[in-house]
């Protein structure tokens, strides 16, 4: 059966209405960034820099080894330390009123759950006193066997209900392994690819506040200084942990430096600031987690095996499609990485299979990193498609266009506009695809040169749950006071206070400069997490219909401090269709014969996303998502020592991102056409099918350029020679 929310193929799609669209002026045009001038001035502020009286430094101690117990914590030469204000233990370390979340239940225990958990913290006058002190405190640990290896012999390897979101774990549709059976053409190969971590340029920083007001009676208030993608789901989700209400915490967080999915929902670190806070007698306790902290404990993307089996006829068309996955999680808390999903909406075959299995390690906890689920999942499915297209003797940009369904092969919906086929075209065309040659024949010198294709996907999400407020402003000495915008969203270094400055100008039919927008700040109307690519699409939404029925209740004209709220309408029709952004990426590699080096002359992307809000901003998105693909397919790699439980090489000079050098040509064109399906802008998410497809576009041109298949990324040169 396929998965639908209301019994599959046989629900009878009824095409509804396009939604009121968005009349647009500024939607579509590349204002630069209004939050440019203070970031490159310094006064735009990250969660470390807010001016606060008086703060004091918070450095963690972590656990050095993978299993077992803290049995004893000598803090005695910590403490003694001049301006050491408290050392946190597992035995002093402020109670939580929730403990079922096992990432968050910090120092709740002696028990060590993996290499580098939080065992301890100093609370401390500088930075400098509180790193010192930390080395000073002596651990003796109980230590227990650990298990660290994912693979495929495993006995325990389990199914779990459902996989990220809410996927289910496995699907079937028609008999996959009979069609298989039966195809002409097959193509049975087995990927891998390895643990990552998200490395955003600003590390995970939190800066807490506890302050009990004096009056008896009175609740604490606790704010929080914090580098998030939502500060509204930290709120909730801390709030409990600490017994306050919501109400009494609040969210400060309108600059992040980035965090690819990593800071989608609260980590431990946020936990512990909050506990140095209360310790702290009223100051503020500052906590930025160090680049190698990072690699412990802001999650990381799950090291995937993939058995993909593509069964077809002579001509190409696919008849089975099986795409089986094994990947790990955390023994303490679960992720189910949906690696398996976009195979059961991508090509027409009539039979697929997906399964999704897991092992749960003694490892960090997995989480989102950008695009979980489809970046490796289509790293897989998109090289296998290149190989059964070698066996078809079919170039691989046709075999992808023969294998084009006309509706989604998984729910039997009509798309909400699917242009994947003149994606595809188009990139052929402005990549010079026709001077493409058979695999190891183009040579220059010492190089081989070659090209590769591979299709994108993302779902075009929308989260409910934002609620945005527009208030008329007092005029200005110098004219209009225009409108204030007020909204808790976010904005990672992707453009929201831009683009959704432009949404909100539009739908209030006024300029630019007269929008003010607010937004990073639980003081404001919720608003939905920044990540699934769903920001734009859900705030966007809930500012459009804010300015609507702002204008019904106040008029053209309305009066000075006129306000009004609105939350995210839901559209009942969109249920009717299946909405997905899609691409197609194309690489040129350049493959040295002696040292086997992969370079990446030209890349080029074409998506189709529905309308682009802000061109300038989202190539922005678009080029950072192909280099993060290109960055999967050649270099990021952590590297797990399972003697230790560590990943040896946790920082820059060893996990290797790409720099300006190894980005050479590329670009991001998009076929711009409004979805008006998704949402009144006609939008559909950007932030992560740039990663999407990339990597196998790299991956296929080293083929093409070698005649070698890497199966297990990254791509090194010792895999080449
Ligand atoms: Mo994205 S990994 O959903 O922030």
């Amino acid at each position: 059966m396929s998965r639908t929310d209301d019994g599959g193929s046989a629900h009878a799609t009824q095409p509804s209405e396009p939604l009121k669209p968005l009349d647009i002026r500024s939607v579509g045009t590349s204002p630069q960034r209004l939050d440019g001038p203070g970031k490159v001035t310094g006064t735009a502020r990250y969660a470390w820099e807010h001016p606060l009286a008086a703060p004091l430094y918070v450095h963690p101690l972590q656990a050095a080894v993978a299993r077992g117990r803290v049995v004893v914590m000598d803090t005695g030469q910590a403490e003694a330390l001049d301006g050491v204000l408290a050392v946190l233990t597992p035995y002093n370390a402020p109670r939580l009123a929730d403990t079922g979340d096992a990432e968050l239940a910090v120092l709740q225990s002696e028990e060590v759950a993996f290499r580098g958990q939080f065992i301890g913290a100093v609370v401390a006058e500088t930075a400098e006193v509180a790193r010192h002190a930390a080395q000073l405190v002596a651990v003796e640990y109980e230590q227990l066997p650990h298990d660290t290896e994912l693979s495929t012999g495993r006995s325990d390897l389990y199914r779990p209900e459902v996989v990220n979101p809410t996927y289910p774990t496995d699907t079937e549709d028609g008999d996959a392994e009979a069609a298989f059976a039966a195809a002409p053409v097959t193509v049975d190969v087995t990927y891998s690819t390895p643990m990552e971590h998200n490395n955003p340029m600003e590390p995970h920083t939190c800066v807490a506040v506890w302050e009990v007001p004096e009056a008896p009676g009175s609740q604490p208030r606790l704010t929080l200084y914090d580098s998030t993608q939502g500060a509204h789901q930290v709120r909730k989700t801390l709030a409990p942990l600490f017994e306050l209400p919501p109400e009494s915490v609040r969210v400060v967080s309108p600059h992040v430096g980035g965090g690819f999915g990593s800071k989608g929902m609260p980590h431990a670190h946020d936990v512990l600031a909050v506990m140095a806070a209360k310790v702290s007698g009223g100051r503020p306790a500052k906590l930025a987690l160090t680049r190698q902290q990072m690699f412990s404990l802001a999650g990381h993307r799950t090291p995937t095996v993939q058995r993909l089996r593509l069964g077809a006829d002579s001509s190409g068309r696919l008849t089975a499609l099986c795409h089986d996955v094994i990947e790990q999680t955390s023994r303490i808390k679960e992720f189910a990485e949906q690696t398996g999903v976009a195979s059961r909406m991508m090509y027409a075959a009539e039979n697929r299979s997906t399964s999704h299995r897991l092992a749960a390690l003694d490892i960090p906890v997995p989480s989102w990193m950008r695009a979980p689920g489809e970046a490796p999942g289509m790293f897989a499915a998109e090289a296998a498609m290149d190989e059964l297209a070698l066996a078809c003797g079919i170039d691989p940009v046709e075999l992808r266009v023969r294998n084009e369904p006309g509706t989604d092969p998984e729910s039997g919906r009509p798309w909400s506009g699917r242009h994947l086929v003149q994606c595809l075209r188009t990139g052929a065309e402005r990549f010079g695809w026709d001077r493409r040659t058979g695999p190891g024949t183009r040579r220059e010198g010492d190089w081989l040169i070659g090209m590769g294709v591979a299709s994108s996907t993302y779902p075009a999400y929308a989260f409910p749950g934002s609620v945005a407020e527009i208030e008329r402003r007092a005029d200005g000495g110098g004219g209009p006071g225009g409108y204030a915008v007020r909204i808790g969203a976010a904005d990672l270094g992707t453009g929201t206070w831009t683009a959704l400055t432009q949404i909100a100008a539009d739908a209030l039919d006024c300029p630019l400069g007269e929008v003010h927008l607010e937004i990073g700040d639980t003081d404001l109307p919720s608003g939905t997490v920044a990540g699934g690519s769903s920001g734009i699409n859900s705030w966007g939404s809930t500012v459009v219909a804010a300015a609507r029925a702002f204008r019904e209740e106040h008029g053209a004209a309305p009066a000075p401090g006129a306000r009004t709220r609105a939350s995210m309408p839901s559209d009942p029709a969109l249920r009717n269709y299946a909405a997905h952004s899609f691409g197609a990426q194309f690489a040129e590699v350049r493959v040295h014969t002696g040292t086997g080096e992969v370079r990446v002359p030209r890349m080029l992307g074409v998506f189709s996303t529905g309308r682009i809000i802000n061109p300038r901003t989202a190539r922005s998105q678009f080029i950072g998502g192909m280099v993060m693909g290109m960055s999967m397919a050649l270099f990021e790699e952590s590297v797990f020592d399972h003697g230790t439980g560590h990943v040896v090489n946790h920082d820059f000079a060893q996990y290797h991102v790409p720099t300006c050098a190894d980005v050479l040509d590329i670009d991001a064109v998009w076929l711009d056409e409004p979805d008006l399906h998704a949402n009144p802008m006609g939008a559909k998410g950007i932030g992560e099918i740039g990663i999407v497809g990339s990597p196998a576009a790299v991956v296929n041109a080293v083929h093409n350029a070698t005649g070698i298949r890497v199966r297990d990324l990254p791509v090194t040169p010792d895999k080449l020679l």
